[in-house]
């Protein structure tokens, strides 16, 4: 596990260095940014959300400014966003924080309507910068596939330290969310270009499964046979079945077919040979 993990940490980490998205909010350790894009990215593409965040974040640098403003504006302002009822757990979240700052509720901010652990996780790691993965869709997309678990919550809590042992977890947990989104996706994914590829469970077994109607196959075992007979001249059943490591009934199955298709012949004396 830990070669995987290590690999997966480091290739992770490469990429990110080449591909992040560059946003603003993401140079910011300020909680009320940090929680504004959240908000505002749920069921939403960050693209989108990040055009909604310069509106709103230019309207309400703060929660006090928010706390202050009108239903009809906030909405308002969010409209086009869709799912409005984040709108209004929003601004009912800026109320509170008003009176009683991230500050305050840290390191649990589920008091504030519409945040959950998904959001809590978020503001710990992006604001706080505490040792803690995000799991979002993306990141439990990446794990699942990448080690090839059941259970992630266990995997999780089991592995949460090394994974993001010497590193940023905000780097960690924004790459895993962008290589979700570009490459890990749900449908389709880009595996051919994932720096993740060459140690992915996923990919491997789809890889070795694609090939397995292949082995152990009676045409591979015809083939196994017809090789053994061009250097042998003449065997037994007995001698293939050792030879192939399967059954004499299922050898004697096979060089019955092979006989019938015009590969072989088997003499009286029970030996097989190459039809000349
Ligand atoms: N989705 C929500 N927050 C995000 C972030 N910080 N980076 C990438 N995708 C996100």
């Amino acid at each position: 596990m830990k070669t995987e993990i290590d690999f997966f940490k480091k290739n992770i980490r490469s990429w990110y260095k080449k591909n992040n998205r560059n946003f603003s909010w993401r140079k910011t350790n300020d909680p009320w940014k940090i929680y504004l894009i959240e908000v505002l990215s749920q069921q939403t593409q960050l693209e989108r959300a990040n055009k909604y965040y310069k509106k709103f974040i230019l309207e309400y640098p703060n929660p006090e400014k928010m706390a202050l403003a009108s239903r009809r504006k906030i909405l308002n302002l969010w409209s086009g966003l869709g799912y409005n009822n984040r709108a209004i757990r929003m601004h009912q979240s800026s109320k509170i924080l008003n009176t009683k700052p991230f500050e305050d509720l840290y390191p649990n901010f589920m008091e504030l309507p519409g945040v959950g652990e998904y959001t809590n996780s978020a503001l710990l790691s992006f604001a706080y910068g505490e040792k803690v993965i995000t799991v979002d869709t993306n990141v439990k997309r990446i794990l699942r596939r990448y080690f090839k678990i059941n259970n992630l919550d266990k995997f999780i809590e089991k592995n949460q330290k090394d994974l993001l042992s010497y590193s940023n977890s905000r780097d960690f947990n924004q790459a895993l969310m962008d290589l979700g989104s570009k490459i890990c996706t749900n449908r389709n994914p880009k595996c051919s270009i994932c720096p993740l590829e060459k140690q992915c469970m996923k990919y491997i077994k789809e890889e070795t499964q694609k090939k397995e109607p292949f082995q152990n196959s009676n045409r591979q075992k015809r083939g196994q046979i017809i090789k053994i007979l061009i250097n042998a001249k003449k065997v037994t059943s007995c001698e293939l079945a050792k030879k192939l490591n399967i059954k004499e009934h299922r050898v004697k199955k096979l060089i019955k077919d092979l006989e019938r298709d015009g590969f072989i012949n088997i003499s009286k004396n029970k030996y097989i040979e190459i039809k000349s």
